[in-house]
């Protein structure tokens, strides 16, 4: 791993990779590219690469897990073996299983379960390649899977990071940002502008988590901007009605 920077913003505000402290990296998305799911998306952020895959609804199995009234959503967050630097143990962990619980927990107001009692919706992500922010990055790109696969949904969810180093909050946390910074605050949102993942890592006081959460804010906007380009691109709408009918 590289040293700590000196300094992570230099005289003229910008920060190592040459972005302004409220910038987002550059995302790309592409649906469809899994053809046995029902939905996917592959989705690159900075140097993150994230593949995301949905199957469902369909009938769960052991029946005894199935509820009566809604379908059952899992989320399944998984770094392959060789997306970080240190090859990480196959197979889950602490990390992946917290990880894998929250984010399937950012889609509880979207997603509409009761249309589907009994059913399982499987969201799979798996993180190809990592450079901080792979959850945010998962969620992202498992928003348009859902979608691709045609699952009923209120709207989208986008999500960021927001961090401080050298005493100033930054937006969507590089590597170097995430490793020796002074906090990591990951957001989901929906597009109402409510929040469906909160955590923090480290220390901000309450007027900058206030602060945090407003840039965050801010870059799931032009997160979702980028998700709904990507939706027009492939159907020629984002009008849920209109999706439903594909
Ligand atoms: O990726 P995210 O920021 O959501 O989660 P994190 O736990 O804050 O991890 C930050 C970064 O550390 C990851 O994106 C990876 O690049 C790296 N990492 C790693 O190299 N090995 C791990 N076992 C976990 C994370």
């Amino acid at each position: 791993m590289s040293d700590k920077p000196e300094k992570f913003i230099d005289e003229n505000g910008l920060r190592l990779d040459g972005r302004r402290v409220d910038e987002i990296r550059p995302m790309t998305v592409e649906m469809g590219v899994l053809s046995r799911a029902d939905g996917s998306c592959y989705l690159e952020w900075g140097n993150n690469k994230v593949l995301a895959a949905v199957y469902g609804p369909r009938e769960l199995h052991p029946r005894r897990l199935q509820r009566p009234s809604e379908a059952l959503v899992r989320y399944r967050y998984n770094m392959a073996a060789f997306s970080v630097e240190d090859r990480i143990r196959p197979g889950p962990s602490r990390r992946s299983t917290e990880i894998s619980k929250v984010s399937g927990e950012a889609f509880e107001p979207v997603v509409m379960k009761q249309f589907y009692p009994g059913a399982v919706i499987d969201v799979f992500a798996e993180v190809l390649q990592a450079d901080a922010g792979t959850r945010t990055a998962a969620i992202n790109a498992a928003t348009l899977a859902l979608v691709d696969a045609g699952i009923p949904m209120k709207g989208l969810v986008a999500s960021c990071a927001v961090g401080k180093v050298d005493g100033q909050l930054v937006l969507d946390l590089n590597k170097p940002e995430d490793n020796y910074g002074d906090a990591d605050l990951p957001i989901a949102m929906t597009e109402d502008g409510e929040i469906t993942l909160l955590q923090m890592d480290g220390n901000l006081t309450a007027d900058e988590i206030a602060k945090g959460i407003e840039m965050a804010r801010k870059g799931c906007e032009q997160i979702f901007a980028i998700q709904k380009e990507a939706l027009l691109s492939k159907f020629g709408t984002t009008d849920e009605e209109e999706l439903l009918k594909e």
